[in-house]
């Protein structure tokens, strides 16, 4: 099956009461442990690259990787840039084989916003490519704001952007953030469903987006700790709170640093377990196994994907 876009597959995820896993890759093993997952759970897919995983593994090697994937399991996969920072890097993916982009204008002012997710929207849908705007900033990564400090998103913003960008699908900040360290230590994880009701209310059908959606398992965690590791404080998402907006308008979860984590935590425990092991695939090949686990864990416990294709 050729790569698809995510038009259907939110139409379904809203009408279905469930959401789409976006997920990170960086390179083969993550590519096929994701896949597996969804392979076997029967769940339609999106595989997402950020600038760093281009830089990482330069764009043709994950594009060869994802069309392997396709021929391999026949899923309908998605394949997205993660966190376009301007026009031209939406282009280059554009142009360069992606299905999805998405402009993340979030930074700049209202009107900066929607000029430049215009831009994109225009060059995208004139290419058979569908595009995700965000409005409103996350903690954690995001310029300027920290992690008692998030910008979230407006409200009375969001039916505005969504009718001047012509954009498929609107990324919203609620509480999320990207990373292991989402909440203070001692303090209750909370999500403004508030505002994701109102977002919701004011566009009815319209597919919203979650960033920084990792529940930071913490089985993981205390692997990493036990063997070596040094994340106190790591707090992640409750996964029952995700899987709650992916009932309502939340149509795409994005997933990485729990992949990392259960990646990492099972490289440690093999070193620890076997020290004198120097095959890459001695290693690899528990991690990629973890990360099949992960991602089927999300599909399960938060997204309500399975069986949906
Ligand atoms: O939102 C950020 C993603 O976790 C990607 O992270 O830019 O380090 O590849 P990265
Ligand atoms: P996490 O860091 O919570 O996995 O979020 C990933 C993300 O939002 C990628 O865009
Ligand atoms: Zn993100």
């Amino acid at each position: 099956m050729p790569l698809v876009t995510t038009t259907k597959m939110f139409q379904d995820a809203y009408v279905g009461g469930y959401a789409i896993g976006a997920f990170n890759v960086n390179n083969m093993e993550i590519i096929q442990g994701i896949t597996e997952a969804a392979f076997e759970e029967k769940s339609p897919l999106i595989l997402q690259v950020s600038a760093g995983a281009r830089k990482y593994a330069k764009h043709i090697y994950l594009v060869k990787l994802v069309e392997a994937a396709l021929v391999d399991t026949d899923l309908p996969i998605a394949l997205h840039l993660d966190h376009g920072a301007d026009f031209e890097v939406c282009k280059s993916c554009i142009d360069g084989g992606f299905s999805s982009v998405m402009i993340d204008g979030s930074a700049g002012t209202f009107e900066e916003n929607i000029h430049v997710t215009k831009q994109v929207v225009e060059y995208a849908h004139a290419n058979g490519v569908v595009v995700e705007g965000e409005l409103g900033q996350l903690a954690g990564v995001e310029d300027d704001v920290n992690v008692e400090n998030h910008s979230y998103t407006d409200p009375d913003q969001v039916q505005e952007f969504v009718e001047k960008t012509g954009v498929d699908s609107l990324a919203i900040a609620i509480g999320t953030s990207h990373g292991a360290y989402k909440f203070k230590p001692g303090t209750k994880p909370q999500l403004r469903f508030d505002i994701l009701d109102e977002v919701a209310r004011r566009l009815p059908g319209f597919p919203i987006v979650l960033h920084g959606s990792s529940s930071v398992i913490p089985e993981m965690v205390e692997k990493i700790n036990t063997y070596g590791g040094a994340m106190p404080d790591a707090i992640g998402i409750p996964e029952d709170m995700l899987r709650q907006a992916a009932r309502g308008a939340v149509c795409k979860i994005n997933i990485d640093s729990d992949l990392r984590l259960a990646m990492t935590a099972t490289i440690r425990e093999h070193f620890a377990l076997h020290p004198s092991d120097f095959d890459p695939r001695q290693y690899l090949a528990p991690a990629r196994t973890a990360i099949k686990e992960m991602v089927q864990r999300k599909i399960v416990n938060v997204l309500g994907s399975s069986g949906k294709i």
